[in-house]
This record gives structure tokens, C-alpha cells and sequence, in this order.
């Protein structure tokens, strides 16, 4: 479909002046989509008639599931929508049972803590920043070797797949996604170990198979697909152009084939070597029909705001955050800032044990300082004429 405009457009699309940007897409960032320039920010509201209609930011760090102090405990359920649920494990101590999810498949992100997670087909290990992906009714035990551990676990009915697939319409893009560096699981030498209580989650509820040896230790060795493999957040670069921002599914990683969602990992990406008004720097506010997720995994500016989460419903623009591009100062150094970004097709709605962990204050304020780092009156409040 061509690419039509009317009225006045001040700028590039990619640039920042008084003016505020609102970018519509259809089938999330998937389908059509217009740039639209005016005068305010949608995303910002005077108010509402009801908190889920609005972001809402919750610290994660104060949740205490189940499995931070019972071997037996299980993970907390965050958030939740058709075919998709998000949780959290603090798991300090490895379980009297391995585990397998009958409903999911899932992404573990390791946040915090080291382990060895025992799997049908091996060992693999995990630390700060990887993530795992195991595929649907696979047997797992993870073995903590600290006690100070956090797992933000994503689940999908539907197979996960490399985000590679995306780009396959346009040929040959990498993005420098290395999925070469993908850690899989090697059978070591099996052991003769005893019974061994599998615990199942399957149709929404628990569940419990027995054995007379332990599946994850007697795997010998495997061939096949990857169903089960970690990657790393430094895996995964931050793409971007001299001028402006890239949107989302440019920063995804993994995906359904359905595109029902996609999981991005967002590090820094490269400043704009262009000025205002052609350049700028982070996201416009956008709206489309999908919901998003965000978690703050690493920030050395804003570390206060580690294991914030953030739920950006389609109810209301996200506000974004663009703003005139500046540089770093020479020598180049690495910035520690890493944020995780889920957006899916599902409606999803917080759990009453998440809105326990709320931020308190203004939730416009919270938002801008809590994901952005930036002010609201820098963003939000940036009316035509202001700075
Ligand atoms: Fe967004």
C-alpha cells in the first residue's frame, strides 16, 4: 500500500521539534500504521476512569514467591492472558521434585543467581542475564548455588521460535543476534539415582508423576532440533540508526510464528550522529493492539529502579520518551543497562499478589523515571513551544 500524507508534517518522522509524534500500528507493529504529529501527548491523560486502563509499574524485588524459602514453594504468577502467563521464582534451594509444564513453553530469565538446571537432555548452566528457553512438557531442576535468585519466567502456549524467522522475508539482516552462542545441553555421565517425583503443571493445576530413576540424570546423549537453549543478553545487541529510534520487533529475539508476541532484549543503542531537528533519541509515543511488558534487568544510572516491571496496556498510548540526541563523551566505555520487553497479543492482567508490589506515587511520574530515566517534563510536558 503506498505511503499517503496530508496537512502539515513539520519534520522527518525520525527527527524531534516542539511537536509531539504518535505512531499507530494494526496487528501490533505487524500491519498498517500512520505517523502522526500534533500537538500533544496521548499517551498522557488527566486522569481515568480505572487503574488497568492505564501503564502500571510494580517493584518485583518485594514479591516473595513460595520457592524463596520452601524447597517445595512454586513460583508467583505476575500476570496472565490467553496463552500467555508471566511468573516469577526466587527458588533458593533445589526442589524435592523435578518439574515439567504440561500448558507452556517458557522463557526463564535469570535475573539474579547462579545455577545448574538439569534437564531430559543434560545439563545446562545459568547466571545473571541469560535466558533459557524450554520447550513445552520437557523435565527440568534447577539447582541454585546461591541463595539470592530471581527468574522471571515468560509462558506461551504457543512454540517459541528464533526471531531470525522474521527477517527471512527481507533476506540476509543478522542484526547481530548470535544465536551461534546458543548454550545447549550435554549429557554428562549418567547417574543411577533413586524414585524421583516429577511435578506437572498441565490444564492450570498441579500435578504429580513418579519414577523409579531421575530423567534428568539419565540421559546418555540426544539429536535434533534446539527445545531447549540458553542465550544471553550480550548476545544481543542494540540496533539503531543515525538518526532515530528503531521500534520494537527490530530488537526481538524470540517469537511465536504467529507473531502472537515477541520478546525483545533492549541494551543501549548507538547515539544519532544527527541534531535535532533531524535526529533524535528513544521511542515517540505509540499505540497499537498489543500489550507490553518491560522489566528493568541491568541499569548502572537507575539502579534503583532493578526489577521494576512495567505493563503498557492498549488501552492508552505509551508516552515514549523521544528527545534530542546527545553523545557520550569519548573514551568510549560500556554502559550496564538492559531492559527486557514482551509485547503480545494477549490482554494480560495483573495478579492481585503483583499490585501488592505497586509503586507508590504518581504512576505518570513512576513511569517516566522508573523505565525512561527521564523526567515527564522533559517528554511528556514538552508542549509546542517548550523545550
Ligand atoms: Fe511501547
Amino acid at each position: 500500500m503506498a505511503v499517503i500524507r496530508r496537512g502539515e508534517i513539520p519534520r522527518p518522522p525520525h527527527g524531534v521539534d516542539e511537536n509531539q509524534d504518535l505512531i499507530y500500528t494494526q496487528k501490533g507493529f505487524f500491519g498498517d500504521w500512520v505517523h502522526v504529529f500534533r500537538h500533544h501527548n496521548l499517551g498522557v491523560p488527566a486522569s481515568w476512569s480505572d487503574d488497568d486502563l492505564v501503564w502500571g509499574g510494580a517493584d518485583t524485588g518485594l514479591l516473595a514467591p513460595t520457592d524463596l524459602d520452601k524447597p517445595s514453594g512454586e513460583p508467583l504468577l505476575l500476570l496472565e492472558g490467553d496463552g500467555v502467563r508471566v511468573l516469577v521464582s526466587r527458588r533458593s534451594q533445589v526442589a524435592p521434585f523435578a518439574e515439567k509444564n504440561a500448558d507452556y513453553h517458557q522463557i526463564r530469565f535469570y535475573h539474579r543467581g547462579e545455577f545448574v538446571i538439569e534437564t531430559e537432555l543434560g545439563p545446562l548452566t545459568a547466571g545473571p542475564g541469560d535466558f533459557v528457553v524450554v520447550g513445552k512438557g520437557l523435565i527440568i531442576r534447577e539447582r541454585p548455588s546461591t541463595s539470592d535468585n530471581f527468574v522471571l519466567i515468560f509462558e506461551s502456549a504457543e512454540e517459541i521460535v528464533c526471531a531470525e524467522a522474521m527477517w527471512d522475508s527481507v533476506g540476509f539482516t543478522s542484526f547481530f543476534v548470535d544465536y551461534s552462542d546458543m548454550g545447549l545441553p550435554v549429557p554428562g555421565r549418567p547417574s543411577e539415582a533413586g524414585q524421583t517425583d516429577v511435578r506437572v503443571w498441565s490444564e492450570g493445576r498441579w500435578h504429580q508423576l513418579t519414577y523409579h530413576f531421575d530423567p534428568c540424570t539419565d540421559v546418555i546423549g540426544w539429536m535434533g532440533d534446539p527445545v531447549i537453549y540458553r542465550l544471553n543478553v550480550e548476545d544481543v545487541p542494540a540496533p539503531g540508526t543515525s538518526r532515530g529510534f528503531l521500534p520494537p520487533p527490530a530488537h526481538a529475539v524470540l517469537m511465536t510464528e504467529s507473531k502472537s508476541w515477541f520478546f525483545n532484549v533492549l541494551g543501549v543503542p548507538p547515539s544519532p550522529t544527527q541534531p535535532a531537528p533531524l535526529g533524535s533519541f528513544g521511542a515517540p509515543a505509540h499505540s497499537n493492539d498489543y500489550d507490553e511488558v518491560w522489566f528493568n534487568h541491568a541499569s548502572q544510572f537507575l539502579p534503583h529502579n532493578l526489577g521494576h516491571m512495567w505493563l503498557f496496556p492498549r488501552t492508552v498510548p505509551h508516552p515514549g520518551f523521544k528527545r534530542p540526541p546527545s553523545h557520550p563523551p569519548n573514551p568510549v566505555t560500556k554502559y550496564d543497562e538492559i531492559k527486557i520487553n514482551f509485547d503480545t497479543r494477549a490482554k494480560l492482567h495483573w495478579t492481585p499478589e503483583a499490585k501488592e508490589a505497586f509503586l507508590e506515587g504518581d504512576v505518570r511520574t513512576n513511569g517516566f523515571l522508573s523505565l525512561n530515566g527521564v523526567p515527564p517534563g522533559g517528554v511528556a510536558g514538552r508542549e509546542r513551544g517548550g523545550t
